[in-house]
């Protein structure tokens, strides 16, 4: 909602407003909102008085029962927003505040639900809201209902027509700046969707003669002003207008030409640009204008009298304007202005006017001109609005809503003809209410099977009777003075009405009238006493304006106009007819007549407008002035039949739905038939029989008060029910969130289990076609390859692969080896091959000089001495080292004598004598041709390999070796016997060295050896416990070896 500071006041009260409203308890503050509800509903002050209380909380509408009463705020009240329209859209009328909306809605839906035609009858005073009221009902129409694009073009002529028609037909008045100076009714067509497609205006009594008078303080029609203040300074030329309204006699009657709440110009603007929106072609607005211009000319007619005393014109210059204007010649208007044309016997005669008498005549014609251009306005809007789809038949014709616009009771200080009129369309549409509402009220005690209780209130039938029987009633009387020949005046005719009804009792006159009466009665008055209350009407004048006289060479002048409108307003025919032109009032009776019976074949609905005060002031509350319309609206009569019956109804449900928390078995459910429900709670809250009826859907309950305790129980009883709703909508609430989540996680779940299970699923059925290949492939593995083992043989083939991948020989030694399948055992040995030689040579390739030098000698150790000598398996993990002794432990001289460079090997040796076998520790040197021995700093022998002719050991554990040597060379001194603690090391080097290898024999038993040329020794070897060498008796060497190696 837009805030503007301005209107803070009204909007916050709004607020309070809504929050009051919700609650029937504020009433000590705001009153109640629908009449019926007032305890008292006989007294006028308590109606009043929720009136005031109401009003100045900003609180304009109120009901009684479905009529809305309007207090006219003047004021803007922030409540006709777009909000506020949605707000009451398809809502229960009861369920919100009052509004004019409530009603415009209602009665949309009715004419919705039961395609039934509706009418909203707006009345009150003069300023009370009326025509706002009925703009209100159209802009909600226009907002709410649903468009197109063809509909728009219709809702927009239907808001456009209201700015044009007020131009010609509003005025400013006392007590309205804007007042309505005609009646209106409006049809609003709608299809079957609802949108509006179009509309009809029916108009009522123009009051004319403000064309030519205005009391003080009040305008003529706003038109005038408007084109003279806001025309185009051409438009003003074409008219021959000044732009001045003090120009103009009859703008000025009223002497205030100019008032501050208008603004003409603007109004102009928005009349111009809505006719073109309502399909006024250019030429027709310049010719409506030319109207409009001529009634300000003739306005201006000045009059002398000639010698005769016969009228001529004088101003020559408006008679050449009006004839441009009027398309006429200017004689033929001022012979038509000046000269009367009366038939008698079949002649005609003209005779001349007198200066009074043409004045009259230029009235007339002002008057006449006016007032059928503005009827013709009206046919052409209804032409524009007119709804023109062809698929609408006579029996499938749109439904429509009537907005009825018209004056509410008039009374002054003096009352005339239009009064008289105006009082009387207000007897007749009480009467219709009355009719319509006591019809309504029948008809639901009938259908909710309540005996009827007949209703005392004020039927006003008597009263229209008394104005439009025919032959005997005040319309036909005065119709009677008016056609009959003779002298007939205002006072024949008041003579008249006395001797017709003076006897009735709503009538009296200053004749009639006791003494006491006679004194508030002027003689030329009669008094009414309407329904509403009592008015004087002064006759002065009504024989005139009920013949409505234009004279007949008047009329035929303007039937010869130019000008397109008059020429459609003015006809010939009007002239040949012979009969007399029906009168104002009997005009007036038919359109009546008419009217009551559009409303009669609708569903009608009331609203009653009231003017706070006079003085046009917001927050202003006139008691007097309210209490007076109070009374003329005839509220308190409304109210009265309302409230007949019964204060109070409501359906079944509505009631049980709201009161129900009152009675532990109704709630919180009640799970019958609604009317057992209420029953149940009515007597549970102790209502009386005589205090309320049941009917077939509704509660009736005959006394405010029965619902205000019920209301102020329910009240109590809300506040500990609100906590307990509360607390069930938030557990509620929060168990619904809690199952959206947990469903959402199922959801989730179940999504989530669906593609897991048919992963899985893929998986398995993979894995049983897999299976069966492999099985099928397994009973095909010998055949040769085809469709149903490739699988298989492949499979074997890579899994034997992959297998021998992950467990490949890390070495040469490792000897394992998958079996391969039989397609690959070609493949596999190649592959043995291939990789025992890459280990080969990878370990090959780790060798060091050094370490391949020792496995050659461990080679041959092993080649030489292998299960053939005892000692051997003990030598094999030991690794051969290059020398035992290290050369600085080798003499000196002997080093000199050698060349250190040239020894491969020493050990530590012990020699055998030859002769006595005596041990002696000596140096074994091994050198690249030749042997060594050494002791200390001697070289005791030296051994040529090539003179090296064999080596000697035993199979035992022992470590004797015997190098043989030829005895024949002096130099050498025979075989050398020498023991060495590591004999397999010392033999193989040197052996290697001498390359002899070949060269060593094992001897089992004993081993023969030369001592000198010619002369043997022998070793004999045993095995024993532990190593004993020792020279034998019978002289030989004897060596007991321990046994280290089973065999
Ligand atoms: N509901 C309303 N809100 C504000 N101002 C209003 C309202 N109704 C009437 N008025 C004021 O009162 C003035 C007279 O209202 P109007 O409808 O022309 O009276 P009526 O048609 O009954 O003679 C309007 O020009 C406007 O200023
Ligand atoms: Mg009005």
């Amino acid at each position: 909602m837009k805030f503007r500071s301005g209107r803070a006041v009204a909007q916050g009260s709004e607020g309070i407003r809504l929050a009051m409203e919700s609650a029937l308890t504020a009433r000590d503050r705001v009153g109640v909102q629908d009449f019926v509800l007032l305890e008292n509903f006989t007294s006028e002050a308590a109606f009043i008085e929720n009136l005031r209380k109401r009003f100045k909380e900003n609180l304009i509408y109120t009901y009684i029962s479905s009529v809305l009463v309007s207090v006219n705020p003047y004021k803007e009240l922030e409540i006709y927003t777009k909000q506020h329209m949605e707000r009451y859209r398809g809502v229960n009328f009861y369920e919100v505040s009052p509004h004019i909306y409530a009603i415009s809605d209602n009665s949309y839906r009715s004419m919705r639900s039961e395609r039934k035609d509706q009418c909203i009858l707006i009345s009150g005073e003069s300023g009370a809201g009326k025509t706002e009221a009925s703009k209100k009902i159209l802009q909600y129409y226009a907002v709410t209902c649903p468009t197109s694009v063809r509909v728009e073009t219709v809702r927009d002529r239907l808001l456009q027509s209201n700015p044009v028609l007020e131009a010609f037909g509003n005025a400013k008045t006392l007590r309205n700046d804007n007042s309505s100076r005609f009646g209106k009714y409006m049809d609003i067509q709608f299809d079957f969707r609802g949108a509006p497609v179009g509309g009809h205006i029916l108009n009522y009594l123009l009051e004319k003669s403000r064309v030519v008078h205005q009391n003080h303080g009040e305008r003529n029609f706003h038109i005038f002003y408007q084109v003279i203040e806001g025309g185009e300074e051409d438009l003003l030329r074409r008219l021959g207008l000044e732009r001045n309204p003090q120009s103009y006699q009859y703008l000025i009657k009223g002497h205030c030409a100019k008032v501050s709440s208008i603004n003409d110009r603007n109004d102009w603007r928005t009349v111009h640009r809505a006719l073109s929106v309502i399909d006024f072609s250019d030429a027709e607005i310049e010719e409506l204008l030319n109207v409009v211009a001529s009634v300000l000319h003739l306005g201006n007619l000045q009059c002398s009298s000639d010698d005769d005393g016969n009228a001529t014109i004088t101003g020559e210059n408006q008679i050449r304007l009006l004839s441009r204007l009027l398309g006429m010649p200017g004689t033929v208007l001022r012979e038509a202005l000046t000269h009367k044309k009366i038939i008698a016997k079949g002649e005609e005669l003209i005779s001349p006017l007198n200066v009074e008498q043409a004045a009259y005549a230029r009235d007339a014609l002002a008057k006449a001109i006016y007032g059928r251009t503005f009827s013709w306005l009206v046919q052409k809007i209804n032409k524009s609005l007119a709804h023109r789809d062809s698929t609408y038949s006579d029996r499938n014709r749109p439904n429509v809503i009537g907005l009825l616009d018209i004056y509410g009771f008039e009374v002054f200080q003096h009352n005339s003809f239009e009064q008289f009129c105006i009082n009387y369309c207000n007897e007749k549409l009480q009467q219709l209410f009355i009719e319509l509402t006591l019809k309504s009220e029948q008809e639901e005690y009938e259908a909710e099977g309540i005996a009827w209780e007949p209703v005392q209130y004020f039927n006003n039938k008597i009263i229209c009777d008394l104005v439009e029987e025919k032959h005997k009633g005040i319309i036909s009387i005065l119709d009677e003075e008016c056609l009959r020949p003779g002298d007939a005046t205002d006072f024949t005719f008041l003579e008249k009405l006395e001797e017709t009804v003076g006897k009735h009792p709503h009538f009296v006159t200053h004749k009639l009238a006791d003494q006491k009466t006679r004194k508030t009665l002027a003689r030329e008055e009669f008094r009414l006493l309407h329904y509403a209350g009592e008015v004087n009407y002064n006759v002065t004048g009504f024989l005139d304006k009920n013949n409505d006289l234009l004279f007949r060479n008047l009329k035929e002048a303007i039937c010869e106009s130019g000008n397109g409108i008059l020429n459609q307003c003015f006809q010939q025919e009007e002239l040949d007819d012979k009969k007399r032109p029906e009168t104002a009032a009997t005009q007036f009776k038919n359109s009546l007549a008419k009217l009551m019976e559009i409303l009669m074949s609708k569903e009608p609905s009331y609203v009653r407008c009231i003017k706070p005060n006079d003085a046009k002031q917001s927050g202003r509350f006139d008691e007097v002035l309210i209490r007076h319309q109070v009374k003329y609206l005839g509220l308190m009569e409304n109210l009265r039949v309302r409230r007949a019956g019964f204060a109070y109804r409501r359906k079944f449900e509505i009631f049980l739905q709201r009161y129900k928390s009152l009675c532990p078995e109704t709630w919180p459910n009640w799970k019958g038939r609604p009317s057992d429900g209420v029953a149940t709670l009515v007597r549970h809250l102790g209502y009386k029989p005589e205090d309320h009826k049941l009917g077939r859907t509704k509660i009736f309950i005959r006394f405010p008060k029965t619902l205000f305790a019920t209301e102020d129980a329910f009240e109590v009883l809300k506040h500990t029910i609100a906590t307990k709703i509360q607390a069930e909508w938030r557990g509620f609430h929060q168990r619904q969130k809690y199952q959206r989540q947990r469903w959402a996680a199922i959801t989730i779940q179940s999504w989530w289990r669906g593609g897991l299970g048919r992963r899985i699923a893929k998986h398995r059925k993979n894995a049983a076609l897999t299976i069966r290949r492999f099985i099928k492939g397994f009973i095909y593995r010998h055949k040769p390859r085809c469709p149903e083992n490739e699988y298989f043989l492949d499979y074997v083939r890579y899994s034997f692969l992959m297998n021998l991948k992950r467990n490949l020989p890390k070495n040469v030694l490792d000897k394992s080896w998958p079996i391969a399948p039989p397609a690959l055992s070609e493949a596999s040995e190649l592959l043995r091959d291939l990789n025992l030689r890459n280990l080969v040579q990878t370990y090959c390739k780790r060798i060091t000089p050094e370490w391949k030098q020792q496995l050659e000698q461990k080679v041959v150790a092993s080649e030489v001495f292998k299960d053939k000598k005892d000692n051997y398996p003990q030598s094999v993990p030991k690794l051969f080292v290059s020398s035992r002794i290290a050369p600085n432990e080798i003499n000196a001289k002997v080093l000199q004598l050698i060349e250190s460079d040239k020894i491969k090997y020493a050990v530590a040796v012990t020699k055998y004598d030859r002769n006595g076998y005596r041990p002696r520790a000596r140096q074994l040197v091994v050198t690249a041709d030749s042997a060594f021995i050494v002791e200390e700093a001697k070289l005791k022998q030296k051994i040529d390999y090539t003179n090296l002719n064999g080596i000697s050991v035993s199979s035992l554990s022992d470590g004797l070796f015997v190098l043989h040597v030829p005895c024949e060379d002096n130099k050498q001194k025979g075989d050398v016997v020498l023991r060495s603690d590591h004999v397999i090391e010392t033999l193989t080097k040197l052996a290697m060295e001498a390359d002899k290898v070949n060269n060593i024999n094992i001897n089992q038993g004993s081993i023969k050896f030369m001592i000198r040329h010619g002369k043997e020794g022998i070793i004999d070897f045993t095995s024993g416990s532990e190593l004993i060498i020792s020279k034998a008796k019978n002289g030989h060497l004897s060596v007991v070896a321990p046994r280290l190696n089973s065999r």
